[in-house]
């Protein structure tokens, strides 16, 4: 009997024994892929044979390595110099739409090893007290590149100021900007769900939506409301077409972006001129978020913040039909300059 006990004893911290061992390899394979450089890509043997857009190993390396160590202070001058690491100016930028997705795409095109991001919004072409410390400001905001990547940024800001489509075109009158939108109605509850969780942080009261939306007076949608002339997507649009010619955007479905993403990134990809580097292995679907998150590699992968993709207050359908029925001609119009059709009602 006693000599049962001890066998049994003895299996079970075997097995806890196993187990113990086990995180810890894992948990040292995680930080070594995170911190270090070192040839890391198991992703990399899905790009098939090596073309001649092929896009170096060792870029792969520094988007997970150095770059990683960079940030967190840890790289040398000597490393940066050897590996001709440089900060360059955005050759494209993501420039709205608030809430349409845009830090979602950001991250998602951020998995292109030919692409590295500015990860905080830098406010620098709609932020006057900003763009006053000039453009090698700006610069140095960005993060650290091979010659051959490109920088993205994204400020959804600039879609809806007004300076901002003259500054870029100072800066770069051939960049590619790219425009994330989502049905107009939906975007503007979302916009206001965002301010409204931001009250109720502060322990302040707040408006219902409807109210907000609807003019009490006329009992018309109200212009005034910046959510709602956010959505207005084609009046913004044309104060940059005076600026870009529309070859010059590409146009991201913010809806399909959260149910489909792959097809929609393939077509920044094309508009990028980027090889197709980007894959379904990239993006699982998360069930506890509902949303898709984002494989790096075999380890490593992450899901997007809880403040994006919150649960959205009801709002009353009179007032979603009569908003729906207010951008409506906006929406044809926008179809038309952009051509892209959404089946937004
Ligand atoms: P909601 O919070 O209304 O759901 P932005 O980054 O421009 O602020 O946009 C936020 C929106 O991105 C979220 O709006 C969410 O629906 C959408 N989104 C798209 N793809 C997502 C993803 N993979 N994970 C989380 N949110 C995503």
């Amino acid at each position: 009997m006693l000599f049962k006990q001890q066998a049994l004893l003895r299996q079970k911290l075997f097995v806890l024994g196993s187990l113990a061992i086990g995180s810890l390899l894992y948990l040292v394979a995680r930080v070594g892929s995170l911190d270090r450089l070192q040839p890391l890509c198991p992703i990399d043997g899905r790009f098939g044979p090596r073309g001649q857009d092929e896009i170096p190993l060792r870029a792969m390396q520094f988007k997970r390595g150095l770059l990683h160590e960079f940030r967190k202070g840890n790289a040398t001058k000597e490393q940066i110099r050897l590996h001709n690491l440089v900060q360059q100016l955005p050759k494209a930028i993501i420039i709205g739409v608030r809430k349409g997705g845009t830090r979602a795409l950001l991250e998602m095109l951020n998995l292109h090893p030919a692409v590295v991001k500015a990860s905080q919004e830098i406010h620098f072409f709609d932020n006057d007290e900003n763009y006053a410390k000039g453009i090698e400001w700006y610069r140095k905001k960005m993060p650290f590149s091979y010659p051959h990547q490109i920088t993205i940024e994204k400020s959804p800001a600039y879609f809806i100021t007004e300076e901002v489509p003259e500054r870029i075109y100072k800066m770069n009158s051939s960049i590619k900007l790219l425009i994330i939108v989502r049905e107009p109605t939906t975007r503007a509850i979302s916009d206001y769900t965002q301010v409204l969780e931001g009250k109720e942080r502060k322990n302040k009261t707040y408006y219902k939506f409807e109210k907000l939306a609807i003019d009490p007076n006329t009992c018309e949608v109200n212009t005034k409301y910046k959510a709602v002339r956010t959505s207005i997507y084609t009046k913004h649009l044309e104060r940059w077409l005076k600026y870009f010619p529309i070859e010059q955007f590409h146009i991201v479905d913010g809806d399909r972006l959260i149910t489909e993403p792959l097809p929609e990134l393939q077509l920044v990809e094309k508009f990028l001129n980027l090889p197709p580097r980007i894959s379904q292995y990239n993006l699982y679907f998360n069930a506890t978020r509902g949303f898709y998150c984002l494989r790096f590699n075999i380890v490593f992968n992450k899901c997007l913040a809880g403040s994006k993709g919150r649960i959205h207050p009801e709002v009353d359908t009179s007032v979603i039909t009569k908003l729906r029925k207010f951008f409506h001609p906006f929406n044809q119009k926008f179809y038309q300059i952009t051509g892209r059709t959404f089946k937004w009602p």
